[in-house]
């Protein structure tokens, strides 16, 4: 099967924990393929890290770096992209990675998730009295966005390597060359 989307890129998106940048780095690595984070471009752009941007700034502001960020990196080719748990609920956001390579969701169910956020701070959307409840919440508010991705892998129970080989597989049947 080819692929008419010329850039070739694989596009990570998700909720956050589940696996997103550990596995685009891996991948990237594997693949010989550039991996860039949207986070750290926003990050990068605005000199502020993203506690600090939704705090001084707002959540609003945030997802407009964002767009910019993911329509920054979908006009380059070859990349590895994970973005932020949240790039996929504007519409056009989807619209753009779709344009530049294939978009593959990662999954995991909220207690996995929740083991894997909860040491870390970085986060502020978990930094609430119960990160269980919003992560089911927000889980299911995403839905309809996170299902408009061309495929899904739920992370829960594989290592890195094993859903890095799985996207692999996919990507080699979409772009052999
Ligand atoms: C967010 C996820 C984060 C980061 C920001 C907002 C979200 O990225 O973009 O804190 O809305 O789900 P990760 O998914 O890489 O943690």
């Amino acid at each position: 099967m080819t692929n008419n989307k010329s850039k070739k890129n694989i596009i990570l998106v998700g909720f956050m924990g589940t696996g997103k940048t550990a596995v685009g780095t891996y991948l990237a690595d594997m693949l010989g393929m550039t991996f860039v984070d949207t986070d750290d471009v926003i990050e990068q752009d605005s000199g502020m890290i993203i506690n600090d941007i939704f705090s001084d700034m707002g959540e609003k502001y945030f997802r407009d770096l964002e767009s910019a960020a993911i329509e920054k990196v979908s006009k380059l080719s070859k990349m590895v992209v994970a973005t932020g748990g949240g790039a996929v609920i504007r519409y056009k956001n989807i619209e753009i990675m779709k344009s530049s390579g294939i978009i593959f969701r990662l999954n995991a169910t909220p207690e996995v998730i929740f083991q894997r956020t909860s040491q870390f701070n970085h986060r502020p959307l978990l930094q609430v009295d119960d990160p269980i409840s919003q992560i089911r919440d927000l889980l299911e508010k995403r839905e309809e966005f996170y299902s408009k991705a061309d495929h899904t892998i739920d992370t829960s129970l594989l290592t890195v390597e094993q859903v890095a080989d799985k996207i692999a597989g996919i990507y080699g049947l979409n772009f052999s060359s």
